[in-house]
């Protein structure tokens, strides 16, 4: 949500900046802008993306050796020129770069109209930055200073960059709620909302604590918080990530790129986790907490969208292979119900980003209610990592095609793992079970290249229903969480309405929509409740629907009553979800792309949805 890059050393400022905004965009790209230091502040900013910045400052002199970028996705005021960012104050003292939500911006604004300050646009950054510049004016005082006095009066989130025109050669950036990385190099550093633009720079980096302000010189950084003077010694990290990790390597776009990468994704998740010969599952981030999870009385899982979707899976996995009784919970909806909460309950919460601001507020009320809270997170370093008690990291590498893909199938596989570890620990699982399920996991990332090699088959699929308005996808058991990803990744990226049900559902109202212009997806692999599948798809047939089914290898009978079938090898019922939403992916990128839809930055969306 919105990128935030920032440089000062002894290089150009400008390629750093664009380039790290490319990088960023997928976070937000409704407008971007860019400032340089260079004797004076030069800004530009425009509606639009990266791209039409990039042309609107092509014939300018942008040179300087330092300066900030911004990536926008509009919280308040529409995006336009004025509302993008950077914002300068009113007296032209301060600049800023601003991601998250100033949610007192109202109060403030007030304050400093009755100042006699006017504005220019409708965001809350705004407000901020001429806030900082009336205690700056006011208290005759420093840019830090006024900066941290500021940001003790503000309510709400932030990740941010600031830049004084009386202390040109530094930048001020700080965070709460919203991350920040500085990148270390030799005489420079480096700021960003993630790693990503920091990466081709410098692996050494420092993930900015929330309260956390950094006053920053080409060769000086020093840390404090907002409230306190002293200075902190701040903790330089390694990062793990390597360019290639974060550019497209001859795909088309980001999503089918991580959608090829799944059988490697899964492989480095329970790589090293997972001995056949011993064996053995070790999730090493849970060693601790292992003796109190083996106890649960019932686990919470929280997590929004995708990652809720690969919950619901969870639930199915905890529920049958560990007899653990799982609730599921949006994060957003957790946090404002006062959820009943016990000191022996498990939460975990799931995000790739690690950054979901609804998932870290549940983390927050589980943890204020005793609970033991654990991450399942892909991004390293990011805040629910940090916020939990415990957990297990993903591995799936760097997601940034705005779409999930990987990471649902790396957070399933999470799942699995702890659920087969689980049933293990409880004697729910023989001896014989327990290996069958192992080996079935170890074996998953071949069969997911299978059906990657049979794409073209599913693009075949996709032409005929690229101008489908509607769509129902239905799926039972662990195949109904896929029919909700499944629906989810179409209206996402193709705008194609599209709704999962639980198979059986069907007949309660969506079975009213259906006639000959309703394609519907049926998720039906050979499991317990596949003759059930089959009487719903005859209901479907009856009513004239159009059905794509995808089913298990060898199908015959699924094959008679549907239009298109899709099969994917047999697997153990608990593992299928890992198979069955690949070709989903597929579908909904391959008719995104002959709708001409921008797959990687779908129109209204994000990736890291660090605003509530
Ligand atoms: C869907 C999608 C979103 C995210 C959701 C949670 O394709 O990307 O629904 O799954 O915003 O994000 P994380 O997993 O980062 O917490």
């Amino acid at each position: 949500m919105c990128g935030i890059v920032g440089y000062i050393g002894n290089k150009e400022a400008y390629p750093i900046l664009i380039n790290g905004l490319k990088r960023l965009e997928y976070r937000g790209y409704d407008s971007a802008g860019i400032a340089i230091y260079n004797g004076e502040t030069a800004i530009y900013k425009c509606k639009g993306k990266v791209s039409d910045l990039e042309h609107y400052t092509s014939k300018k002199s942008l040179v300087g050796f330092v300066g900030m970028g911004h990536t926008r996705w509009a919280t308040h005021g529409e995006p336009n020129d004025i509302n993008a960012h950077p914002h300068q104050s009113m007296y032209g003292k301060f600049i800023l770069i601003h991601n998250g939500i100033i949610e007192n911006y109202s109060q403030l604004k007030k304050i400093l109209e009755e100042k006699g300050y006017r504005f220019k646009g409708e965001t809350d950054s705004e407000v901020l930055v001429n806030f900082i510049e009336y205690i700056y004016l006011q208290g005759k005082t420093t840019a830090e200073i006024a900066v941290r006095a500021a940001l003790s009066k503000v309510i709400g989130a932030y990740g941010l960059v600031i830049m004084c025109s009386d202390e040109p050669e530094q930048l001020i950036a700080a965070r709460k709620g919203s991350p920040l990385v500085i990148g270390v190099g030799d005489g420079e550093y480096f700021i960003a909302s993630d790693a990503t633009p920091i990466v081709e720079h410098t692996k050494s980096v420092i993930f900015l604590n929330d309260d956390d302000v950094a006053i920053i010189r080409k060769d000086e950084l020093t840390l404090k918080t907002v409230k306190n003077d002293k200075i902190i010694q701040p903790t330089i990290h390694q990062l793990d990530l390597d360019v290639d990790e974060i550019e497209k390597n001859g795909f088309d776009h980001f999503m089918l790129k991580e959608i090829f990468e799944q059988p490697r994704a899964i492989h480095d998740t329970f790589r090293g986790r997972i001995s056949l010969e011993k064996k053995e599952i070790h999730l090493g981030g849970l060693y601790n907490v292992l003796p109190r999870l083996v106890e649960a009385k019932r686990i919470i899982i929280v997590g929004c969208g995708t990652s809720w979707h690969a919950g619901l899976v969870g639930e199915y996995l905890f529920e049958e292979l560990a007899r653990i009784p799982v609730e599921v919970e949006y994060g957003s909806e957790f946090r404002y119900r006062n959820p009943v909460i016990y000191e022996d309950d498990i939460v975990i919460a799931i995000s790739q980003s690690g950054e979901t601001a609804d998932t870290l507020a549940a983390i927050q009320l589980a943890k204020q209610k005793g609970a033991l809270v654990l991450g399942i997170c892909n991004v390293v370093g990011s805040s629910i990592p940090r916020e939990t008690h415990a957990g297990v990291y993903t591995h799936a590498g760097p997601e940034i095609g705005v779409a999930s893909t990987k990471a649902f199938t790396s957070q399933v596989t999470v799942l699995a793992m702890m659920a087969i570890l689980l049933g293990k620990k409880r004697n729910v699982l023989s001896n014989e079970r327990y290996e069958q399920l192992l080996t079935a996991l170890a074996n998953i990332p071949d069969k997911i290249e299978k059906i990657l090699q049979n794409s073209e088959k599913v693009k075949h699929i996709a032409s005929i229903y690229q101008n489908a308005t509607n769509c129902l996808y239905l799926g039972r058991g662990y195949l109904y969480p896929v029919a909700l990803e499944g629906a989810l990744k179409l209206k996402e990226i193709s705008y194609i309405h599209a709704e999962g049900y639980p198979a059986a559902e069907m007949k309660h109202g969506p079975i009213a929509l259906i006639d000959e212009n309703m394609p519907v997806v049926f998720i039906a692999t050979q499991d317990k409740t596949y003759e059930k599948i089959i009487s719903n798809i005859q209901e479907v047939r009856a009513r004239k629907g159009t059905i794509i089914a995808v089913v298990s290898e060898g199908d015959t009978k699924i094959k008679e009553m549907a239009h298109h079938t899709f099969e994917i090898p047999h697997t153990e019922e608990e593992l299928i979800p890992l198979l069955a939403v690949i070709p989903l992916q597929l579908l909904s990128y391959y008719i995104a792309v002959m709708r001409g839809c921008n797959v990687d930055q779908p129109r209204n969306l994000a990736k890291s949805v660090t605003v509530e």
